[in-house]
């Protein structure tokens, strides 16, 4: 079993940026601007959105962070994604959700300009996705195409099954693997909490690819030898044994399945750094299409 360091390829990925910006600044150029809008207090929210601008400022990147009250207005949203679609400082900019139940995260999407959608939400980039057009992708599943890229892991002709139809994991990455691309190319079944037998169809899976949020959901009976299991998992559970008082967990049992795995994330440091470092990516990408416009 080879782990599939997210970590460590995270980190080659943010010194290549660093590297970009380097030459960016050199030549004259604007330094990409990545803004963040968090609304309220979610503590994994928090987490997030304080790495997204740690991560801005590893690479040199500037990066601005609204905070809004839990009980701000969707009125008084919309206008701030409108001042950011407008503010030509500002290449990309994300709204971290999930959002206050009052505020209707559709609404919020659609809001976004598709050229600084970099979280790749938006109908638009989905679409174009799909289709196979330059787009943004969406941070996790792009992460994930990365990943796989540098490891050079062979996706044309496997079989691949994807858990889980989040509109942001699930579904994305199912439609990336059937796509005619490298990494790509592959046979995709996307299971579901309605799919019979899912153990049997996982068991069958060259590249077993969790998107649930259950904590060691996979055990070693759904995993076929030499499979390449990626675990999008990380749901924090409670340990008081830690300063945090939580630890986090992925969908796999990594210790079950390890044995039988060719290659496996771990969790942390799988597919969550290649998460934050695809964002990075795709604020670099829109920096370069602002100059384009
Ligand atoms: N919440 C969990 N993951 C994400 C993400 O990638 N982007 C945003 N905007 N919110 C999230």
């Amino acid at each position: 079993m080879q782990l599939l360091d997210g970590k460590l390829t995270s980190e080659q990925i943010k010194a290549e940026i660093a590297e970009q910006v380097n030459i960016i600044k050199a030549s004259g150029g604007k330094v990409p601007h990545l803004a963040a809008i968090l609304v309220g207090n979610d503590g994994a929210s928090e987490t997030y959105v304080n790495n997204k601008v740690l991560d801005c400022r590893q690479v040199g990147f500037e990066s601005t962070l609204i905070r809004l009250d839990a009980d701000v207005s969707e009125a008084e949203l919309l206008s701030r994604i409108d001042a950011l679609n407008k503010d030509k400082d500002i290449d990309g900019f994300i709204v971290q959700v999930p959002l206050p139940k009052h505020i209707d995260e559709t609404r919020v999407t659609l809001a976004i300009d598709p050229m600084k959608d970099v979280d790749g939400f938006s109908p638009a980039s989905v679409g174009r996705m799909t289709l196979g057009m330059p787009t943004f992708i969406s941070a996790t599943p792009h992460g994930i195409m990365e990943l796989l890229a540098r490891y050079k892991i062979e996706t044309a002709g496997k079989h691949c099954v994807v858990v889980g139809r989040s509109s942001i994991v699930g579904t994305p990455m199912s439609i990336l693997m059937s796509r005619n691309s490298n990494p790509g190319n592959a046979t995709v079944t996307l299971v579901h909490s309605r799919t019979p037998d899912m153990a049997a169809i996982c068991r069958s899976a060259d590249i077993l690819i969790v998107a649930i949020g259950k904590p060691n959901f996979i055990n070693e009976s759904m995993v076929k030898d030499g499979a390449v299991v990626v675990d999008v998992g990380i749901t924090r559970v409670e340990d008081s044994t830690r300063p945090s008082g939580f630890r986090l967990v992925g969908d796999v049992d990594f210790d079950a399945v390890k044995g039988k795995c060719s290659f496996i994330t771990p969790v942390p440091g799988g597919v969550g750094p290649m998460t934050r470092a695809a964002l990075l990516m795709n604020t670099l990408k829109a920096q370069s299409m602002q100059l384009q416009k």
